[in-house]
């Protein structure tokens, strides 16, 4: 693997393997080193999972790593990224992890670069969150094995989030047995990967072994685009008398940030039922997996 971008430009094998690594990654506690490798981070956007998260992968693998202050780069006085990015590799860097708000950006980087540069999508605009999409199944994996027979409910602004891109892309790959995307008509997607959409929160929500919920993302929505938030609340938001419409042991996840009372109440959030912590627990294997993977041939 050259760069990892997007779910969609990789096989199910390489897939497979990612997953399966990171958790024997977890299950093991064993790692190799790599300390002539070295990471840096863009982030143009905030984060606090998906950045801390690649750091301690990385420091798992001996790998060092470089925090790039944007506030203070030379990119304040009209440097253009691709410049930063070759100033940085001609310096070691190897591993670029970048999140911005644009899509598509870390693609046209990645068809500039030299040969030593390895692109990590940690996000793009609206577009893809490989990484995410990637843990997401590992904990799904981990937890349930064959995800041929799982359905899988995906609940909130579907239209804005690049989470749920690449849950569609990793669930086709995937072969998952059932997607639902259940969001009010106004964030539902407007191109589809997989799966079905619908606007009726019980009649997705009914026998599903996994609901995924989304934020409203309120900094992505145009003018034309807000819903008043009770009455998303009153329709949409996964409390403990809508998550008795799924199975009894469904997994419940979330990405992350969640914003509690308005997509997931505290109770489903903090309940037995609950995978979110579980989620950034293992999204640090998962990373490792994926820095691994950009190494190895
Ligand atoms: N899930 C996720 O991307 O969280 P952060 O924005 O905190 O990285």
């Amino acid at each position: 693997m050259k760069h990892f971008l997007e779910i969609s430009q990789l096989s199910p094998e390489t897939i497979e393997n990612c997953i399966q690594r990171a958790l024997y990654f977890k299950a093991n506690k064993i790692f190799p080193s790599y300390p002539q490798h070295t990471l840096a981070h863009l982030f143009y956007e905030n984060s606090t999972r998906t950045r801390v998260s690649f750091e301690m992968a990385a420091h798992h693998l001996s790998m060092p790593v470089i925090h790039l202050d944007l506030q203070h780069s030379s990119e304040s006085k009209g440097e253009v990224m691709e410049d930063t990015l070759q100033t940085l590799a001609a310096m070691g860097v190897t591993h670029f992890v970048i999140r911005h708000k644009e899509n598509g950006i870390q693609q046209a980087l990645a068809e500039k670069c030299n040969d030593r540069m390895h692109i990590i999508n940690a996000g793009d605009g609206t577009h893809a969150h490989p990484s995410q999409a990637m843990l997401d199944m590992v904990t799904i994996i981990e937890e349930k094995k064959d995800v041929s027979k799982l359905k899988i409910a995906i609940v909130g602004n579907i239209r804005h989030s690049r989470v749920a891109n690449s849950l569609q892309c990793i669930s086709k790959a995937l072969n998952v047995g059932e997607l639902v995307l259940i969001a009010p008509e106004i964030w539902q997607p407007e191109t589809l990967h997989y799966g079905r959409v619908c606007n009726n929160l019980k009649e997705g929500l009914t026998d599903a072994d996994v609901i995924i919920c989304l934020r409203v993302q309120k900094e992505r929505l145009n003018e034309h685009e807000h819903l008043d938030l009770k009455s998303y609340q009153q329709d949409f938001m996964i409390n403990e008398d809508r998550l008795s419409d799924a199975k009894p042991n469904a997994m419940v996840m979330h990405p992350g940030p969640i914003n509690r009372g308005v997509e997931i109440s505290s109770e489903v959030a903090d309940g037995q039922q609950s995978f979110i912590l579980r989620q950034v627990e293992n999204g640090v294997f998962t990373r490792m997996a994926i820095l691994e993977a950009l190494i190895s041939p």
